[in-house]
C-alpha cells in the first residue's frame, strides 16, 4: 500500500469509529459485553506493549498477572492447588477446557445441555471430540438425562452457569453429584454468569461444589475489563501440565496457553477494575443490573409480551412474532437488541452500562 501518513490514517479511523455503535450511548441492549470501566481503558492503554508470553522482560506485569489468578480462585472459592490462567475469552476457556480433558482422560466423548455455547462446537472440530447434546428442562440441564448420554468413552460433562440465550443458571450441584458419581470431569461454563454469581445469595455453583473440575468466568463480559479476557480455573493446577509444551526461545520453560505472545493489557484491565471496585463494589453494579431486569421483565409482561423464561440473572428474553423484523424495527429507533432465533425471541442483556432510560424507550417503543 502507499503510505497515507498519520493524518490521514487518523481521520479514516475516526470516520470508521464513528460508524460503530457504542456503549455510552446508551443503544446497545442486547450485548453480552459492556463498557469497560475507566480505570480498565486507563490500564490497558499504560500496559499496551506488554507480552506476557515473554515474561522476563515484564516483571510488573507478570506480578499483576500473579495476583488477578490469585484473586479468581479465590473468588470462585478453588482450593489452593487450583490455577487459573487468563485467556481470551468464553471460546477458549471452553476449548482448553475440552483440551485439557482429553489429554487427561484419553477420552473423546463430551456430554452438553442443548443451551451449552456454539463455542463448544469449534472446540470439537479442533480437538476431534464428539459431542452428545442432551435435552434440557425449561432452559436447564437436566442432571439424570445427562447422566444417561455419559459412558465409558466420556472425557468431560459440560453445564452453564448463566446460558448465553436465557441467562438460566444450571443446578450445579445436582450435576456435580451426578458427575462426581459418573467419575467424570464437570466443566461449568461460566463465562457469562461467573462474574456475577459471586455477588448474589445464592447456593454455591463453583468449585466449592464437589465434582467440579473447572470453571470458566470472562472479565471482558460483565466484568467491565477490555476484550480480550477470559479465565479457566482448573480445581488441580497440575492438571495444566496434560497441555504443556516445552518453549524454547523466550523466557518461560513451558506454555500451556494457545497463545504465544499474549497481551499484558488486558490483564492489567481486569486487575485494575477487580482491585477498584471489590467485592462491595461489584455487589452494587450486580444489584442494580438485576433491579432493572426485574422492572423490565415486568413491564413487559404488562405489556403483553410473554417471556421465555423469568430472569435467573441479567438477561431477558422475550417472545415476539416476528423477531427480526421487531429487532430491525427497534434498530431504526435507536435500539439494539439481539435475536434469539431458537425461541423465536429477542434477548435484553441488562449490563452495567444500560440504564432505567434506555430500557423505558425500548418499552415505549414496543
Ligand atoms: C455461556 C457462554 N459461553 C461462552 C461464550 C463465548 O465467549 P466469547 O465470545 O468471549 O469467546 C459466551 C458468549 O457469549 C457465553 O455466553
Amino acid at each position: 500500500v502507499e503510505a497515507w501518513g498519520i493524518r490521514r490514517v487518523r481521520s479514516a479511523l475516526r470516520a470508521a469509529r464513528k460508524k460503530d455503535h457504542s456503549f455510552s450511548s446508551g443503544e446497545i441492549l442486547g450485548s453480552m459485553c459492556t463498557a469497560p470501566h475507566a480505570i480498565a481503558a486507563e490500564a490497558h492503554a499504560l500496559f499496551l506493549e506488554t507480552n506476557l508470553g515473554d515474561p522476563d522482560h515484564f516483571p510488573g506485569t507478570t506480578a499483576i498477572e500473579t495476583e488477578l489468578l490469585e484473586d479468581f480462585r479465590v473468588l470462585l472459592h478453588a482450593p489452593k492447588k487450583a490455577q487459573a490462567r487468563f485467556l481470551t475469552g468464553g471460546t477458549e476457556a471452553n476449548i482448553m477446557a475440552m483440551y485439557v480433558a482429553r489429554e487427561k482422560t484419553g477420552k473423546t466423548e463430551v456430554v452438553l445441555p442443548e443451551q451449552a455455547h456454539f463455542s463448544f462446537e469449534k472446540a470439537a472440530r479442533l480437538l476431534g471430540m464428539t459431542l452428545k447434546w442432551v435435552p434440557s428442562h425449561g432452559g436447564r440441564s437436566h442432571p439424570g438425562e445427562m447422566a444417561k448420554a455419559i459412558t465409558k468413552h466420556t472425557a468431560l460433562v459440560i453445564c452453564v452457569a448463566g446460558s448465553t440465550e436465557l441467562g438460566l443458571v444450571d443446578d450445579v450441584r445436582a450435576i456435580g453429584r451426578m458427575a462426581k458419581a459418573a467419575g467424570v470431569p464437570l466443566h461449568v461454563d461460566g463465562a457469562f454468569g461467573g462474574y456475577i454469581l459471586p455477588f448474589l445469595n445464592r447456593p454455591s455453583h463453583d468449585l466449592r461444589v464437589a465434582g467440579v473440575w473447572s470453571f470458566s468466568l470472562d472479565p471482558h463480559k460483565v466484568g467491565m475489563s477490555t476484550i480480550p479476557g477470559g479465565i479457566l480455573c482448573l480445581r488441580d493446577g497440575s492438571d495444566w501440565d496434560y497441555v504443556a509444551v516445552e518453549t524454547p526461545y523466550v523466557s518461560t520453560d513451558k506454555q500451556t496457553q494457545l497463545q504465544g505472545t499474549r497481551p499484558g493489557g488486558a490483564v492489567a484491565a481486569a486487575w485494575a477494575v477487580h482491585r477498584t471496585l471489590g467485592d462491595a463494589g461489584f455487589s452494587k453494579i450486580i444489584d442494580r443490573c438485576m433491579k432493572l431486569s426485574r422492572w423490565l421483565a415486568a413491564g413487559l409482561e404488562k405489556k403483553g409480551y410473554e417471556l421465555v423464561a423469568q430472569p435467573d440473572l441479567t438477561v431477558v428474553t422475550f417472545r415476539a412474532e416476528n423477531p427480526v423484523a421487531l429487532q430491525e424495527s427497534l434498530s431504526n429507533a435507536g435500539i439494539r437488541v439481539n435475536v434469539v432465533p431458537r425461541f423465536g425471541a429477542i434477548r435484553i442483556v441488562v449490563n452495567p452500562h444500560v440504564t432505567k432510560a434506555a430500557l423505558q424507550k425500548l418499552l415505549d417503543a414496543l
